[in-house]
């Protein structure tokens, strides 16, 4: 979700009204996928690099997302949709802590329509790391053999084992970089770059993205006559 500073400071405003009209943003994409039909959303609002801010930009990013997730509750509750997070939660506020924990309790329902999963104070190579460091401790403890880990067994020792790889990644802002978002499971994502700042990033802009991706052919690998025979056989 990037492009909340230049979008206001484009206008003449500070950076603080970029992050709270992208915050509005985050409400109508959460909306337009339960809409769709599409069952897994990550958004990444905090990363571990984003603590190197100056100190009211990072109190003003947890006070709004405190207060986002206080008025949050009920509309997913409303719309099915299910709260998790990742990343190193336990280095967010206590206030934030929280509220987050609290969300995340209040919207465990069995069959979600949409599974929402906030980046908070996340890394990709952290993950990676934490990954490495609870599969290390099975092997230490006897629970897992060296020659059990593979791609697949620790795919399962990442944050988010019950979420598929991604399908697209979509970067607002006009940036082409990943910015240490979910190293791993990018490996064969289709990523989407707009120009458009996440603050003004609405549900046309959405679907313009979405037929981005649906043009693309998929390979992992193979080539463009075997996609098609695989399509057509
Ligand atoms: C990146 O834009 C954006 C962030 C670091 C914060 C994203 C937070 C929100 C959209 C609001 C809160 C989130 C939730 C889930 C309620 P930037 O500041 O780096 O923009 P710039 O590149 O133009 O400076």
């Amino acid at each position: 979700m990037d492009g909340n500073g230049r979008w206001a400071t484009e206008r003449g405003f500070g950076r603080t009204w970029g992050h709270r009209e992208g915050a509005k943003r985050v409400d109508e994409i959460v909306t337009e996928c339960c809409r769709l039909g599409i069952s897994y959303l990550t958004l990444y609002a905090f990363s571990t690099e984003n603590w190197n801010r100056p100190s009211h930009e990072v109190t003003m990013l947890m006070r709004l997302l405190v207060h986002h997730l206080k008025a949050m509750d009920k509309k997913l509750l409303r719309n099915k949709v299910r709260l998790v997070a990742q990343g190193t939660l336990n280095q967010l506020p206590p206030y934030a802590q929280r509220e987050l924990a609290r969300v995340i309790r209040t919207t465990e329902i069995p069959e979600p329509k949409l599974n929402l999963n906030l980046s908070l104070s996340y890394g990709g190579r952290q993950e990676i790391v934490d990954g490495v460091r609870r599969v290390a401790q099975k092997v230490l403890s006897g629970d897992v053999k060296i020659s059990d880990i593979n791609e697949s067994t620790f795919r399962e020792y990442l944050y988010q084992p019950l979420f598929p790889d991604p399908d697209i990644l979509i970067r607002t802002g006009g940036e082409y970089r990943v910015s240490n978002f979910m190293l791993w499971e990018i490996a064969y994502t289709e990523l989407v770059v707009t120009n458009v700042f996440w603050p003004e990033f609405g549900v046309t802009a959405f679907h313009e993205t979405l037929e981005n991706y649906a043009k693309r052919q998929r390979r992992y690998g193979k080539t463009n006559e075997q996609i098609v025979c695989e399509k057509q056989c």
